[in-house]
This record gives C-alpha cells, sequence and structure tokens, in this order.
C-alpha cells in the first residue's frame, strides 16, 4: 500500500445506505498514509453526517458550491487542483449518470469536471437499479472517459435482495485506489536535501555569503516528492516557493544547517542530498552593532564551518550520501577526491566555468560519480536533469 502514502485523495460521497461504510475508508486510506479531504452530496449528509467525516478526515468537510465560506478557504478549483485522485465512494445512480453526462450542478460533480486527477467511482445501488440499462450505459461511457470503476460487489444488499450492486468494501477500495497509481520510485522514502547559500554574519547589516541560486536542491525536492518520497528540504536564503508536498526548513548559518541536517539523521533519513553552498568560514565573532568604516583597513578572523555532508556520512545512522561538486576545471579529479575523503555514495559534478550551466542558470549538465561507475547527464533544464539524477540515486540506492 506503499503507492497511497502522501497522496492527497479526494473522497465524494453521494447518497446511499453504504456511505456509513466511507467513514471506515477514510480511516483506512489515512492508514494507508494519504491525506483525504471529503466531498459530500445532499443526500449523503442525509445517511452520514458532515461532523462525522470531518472528526475523522481531521479537515472541514465541503458540501456546498456556493458556500462563500468554503470557497474562502479552499475553493472548488483549488480541491480540483490538489486532489491526486477523486474517488467517489458510494457513487450512487444518479451520481453515475450525472457524471456520465457531465453535469455540473453540485460541487461534487463540478470537481470531477475540473480536476485533472484520476477519477475512481465506488457503485452502490440496489441490484435492480444496477442492472437497468441505464445504469449499463452509463459505467459504459464512464469507462470509455477514462473513469476507474471499483466494482460493485455482489452479495446480500440492505434492501433484502441479491445480486450485483453493493458498495466494495474498504480494504477492496484501497487495493484499486492504489493501483491507480504507478510504482514509485522512492515511495516510503525520506529523503533530506540541503539547498542554496548560507550567510555567515559580521555584523547585523552583513554577511559572508556563496554564489548560490538553490534551484538545483528544489527541483531535486520537487523531483523526490513526486517519486512518492517525503521530503524535508533545509533552505538557506532563496527566493524560491517551495515545492509540493515539501517540508521546507528555513536555515540562514551554516552551523543552522548543520544542525537541521544532523536533527534529520539523527531521526531516521534514507537518502540525503548536499546542494548547498556552504560558506567554508565564518567570523570568528559578530559585531554586536554596525561596525563603523573609522579606518582604512578591518581584519577580519574566520573559523571554518562543519563540514555538513562529512558529518552525515560519518553518521552511525548513516543514509544514502551524496554530494555535489562544482568545480572550474579539473572537475573529475578533484569530484573523485571528495567522494573519497568525505565518505559519499555519490557525488554530481558540474563545470562552472561556463555560463549555461550551474549557479544561477536554469540548466545544468552532469557527471555523476560512485565508486566503481559513473554517468553522464548532458545539458538539460535543471528540472530534467533533477529527475534523472533522483532515478540514478533510487537505483543506487537500492
Ligand atoms: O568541499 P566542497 O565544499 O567542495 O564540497 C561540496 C559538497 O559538500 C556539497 O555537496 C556541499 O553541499 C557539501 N558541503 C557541506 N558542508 C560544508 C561544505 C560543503 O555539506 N561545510
Amino acid at each position: 500500500m506503499q503507492r497511497l502514502v502522501n497522496k492527497r485523495i479526494l473522497l465524494g460521497v453521494t447518497g446511499g445506505i453504504a456511505a456509513y461504510k466511507s467513514a471506515d475508508l477514510v480511516r483506512r486510506l489515512q492508514d494507508a498514509g494519504a491525506e483525504v479531504r471529503v466531498v459530500m452530496t445532499q443526500g449523503a449528509c442525509e445517511f452520514i453526517t458532515p461532523l462525522t467525516m470531518q472528526a475523522l478526515s481531521g479537515h472541514p468537510v465541503h458540501t456546498d458550491l456556493l458556500d462563500p465560506r468554503a470557497e474562502a478557504a479552499m475553493g472548488h478549483i483549488e480541491l480540483a487542483r490538489w486532489a491526486d485522485l477523486v474517488l467517489i465512494a458510494p457513487a450512487s445512480a444518479n451520481f453515475l449518470a450525472r457524471l456520465a453526462y457531465g453535469h455540473g450542478n453540485d460541487l461534487l460533480s463540478t470537481l470531477c469536471l475540473a480536476t485533472g486527477a484520476p477519477v475512481a467511482v465506488a457503485p452502490a445501488m440496489n441490484q435492480q437499479m444496477w442492472a437497468d440499462p441505464a445504469t449499463q450505459k452509463n459505467q459504459l461511457i464512464l469507462q470509455e472517459k477514462g473513469v476507474h470503476i471499483f466494482g460493485p460487489g455482489s452479495g446480500g444488499q440492505a434492501c433484502g435482495e441479491v445480486g450485483p450492486g453493493r458498495m466494495q468494501e474498504p480494504d477492496e477500495i484501497i487495493h484499486q485506489a492504489a493501483d491507480v497509481f504507478d510504482y514509485d520510485l522512492l515511495t516510503g522514502r525520506h529523503v533530506v536535501i540541503t539547498a542554496g547559500p548560507t550567510r555567515e554574519p559580521i555584523d547585523p547589516v552583513r554577511y559572508l555569503t556563496n554564489k548560490s541560486s538553490g534551484k538545483m536542491g528544489f527541483a531535486l525536492a520537487a523531483a523526490a516528492a513526486e517519486a512518492g518520497a517525503r521530503v524535508t528540504l533545509i533552505a538557506g536564503p532563496v527566493v524560491l516557493d517551495t515545492p509540493n508536498r515539501v517540508e521546507r526548513i528555513n536555515v540562514v548559518r551554516a552551523e543552522d544547517m548543520y544542525q537541521a541536517s544532523l536533527d534529520a539523521v539523527e531521526k531516521g533519513c534514507d537518502i540525503f542530498i548536499a546542494t548547498a553552498a556552504v560558506a567554508d568560514y565564518r567570523p570568528t565573532v559578530t559585531a554586536d552593532h554596525k561596525i563603523k568604516k573609522s579606518t582604512e583597513e578591518i581584519h577580519l578572523t574566520l573559523v571554518k564551518n562543519p563540514d555538513i555532508i562529512a558529518a552525515v556520512a560519518d553518521h552511525a545512522n548513516r543514509p544514502f550520501t551524496v554530494g555535489f561538486a562544482a568545480e572550474t576545471q579539473d572537475v573529475i579529479e578533484y569530484a573523485q577526491g571528495k567522494l573519497k575523503n568525505k565518505n559519499l555514495d555519490m557525488i554530481a559534478t558540474n563545470d562552472v566555468s561556463g555560463t549555461d550551466v550551474g549557479f544561477n542558470s536554469d540548466n545544468n549538465a552532469l557527471t555523476v560519480i560512485w565508486p566503481n561507475g559513473h554517468k553522464v547527464l548532458p545539458l538539460a533544464s535543471k528540472t530534467q536533469i533533477a529527475k534523472q539524477l533522483i532515478e540514478l540515486i533510487a537505483i543506487r540506492q537500492g
């Protein structure tokens, strides 16, 4: 069930006696690692209260398309975009008909029209209603539209009849929901990434820093999250939006980045990727007040910062550790030296002497080296390069 970890499931509940099973379904989806938001039709509210579903999902339940308060919190388009899967369980005969013909006269049907995510329905109705040619035609239309149809199951029904039309049990629905998602490369793994520069204060208004946009680290965080990982991004001061589903910890100084990284490793992570351009030295003392320019010369005494990645690679709870090396000459030799000296599992190296790769650029080209091999990732966007590197890391980490 790893495939449901971190997945966002919008659970639509329509009117039917099987709505009581949806309460259990919320719990089980959450147990499988998914985040669940619930939308109920007016009919569903006759069978089970929104309050029950709110208490179980931990989020307000959405019931109305024209509710200004709900729209202000998370509008219907936002909700439609949020979902990785829209799952309607139970789906009544009426709802199947409306979905087949593209109605948008309530919140749930509108969401189904507005979402780019896959839609799945778990029909639940009397066996005669399921067998009716209109319902059968509707389910064929839905299949043609690419809607996933889970069940229905067969057996005794609430109305006393026997036959196909029962909603599948929550366990079966969860298995089928997991099958909607492709196998993810990093599902179930925790990836920690450092990114951006650090700032080492000289006085309250001045600092030492390195050139770094943080773009590569942020692209890797997005790629790792897309590959199913839980991602913690420890970011120095950069002006970049946090990628979807990524937990961001903002730091300023190298020592803060060191502390945040070691904390994450101590708690347990599977992969550590250091893309940060950490300042190698910091002023020995930081002046309390702005230093006045009263003399021709001032002297700064600097002390070496801790090597974050080397400390991570030396830790008893050591994750698969990947470093970066930006060089302007003898790139491969220097990188091989760092791989060995810092005890890394892999190092991604780029030549930053040109203008079209590295630092502030949107593109990058890498040579990735590990103890017994290497692979060249030719010039491409940082998003593309990040995907390829994550794939390589997933394979090497095994
Ligand atoms: O030694 P150098 O700075 O060239 O090594 C680069 C690699 O080491 C990068 O992965 C960088 O994020 C990491 N590093 C670190 N802590 C430092 C210096 C570098 O984690 N203090």
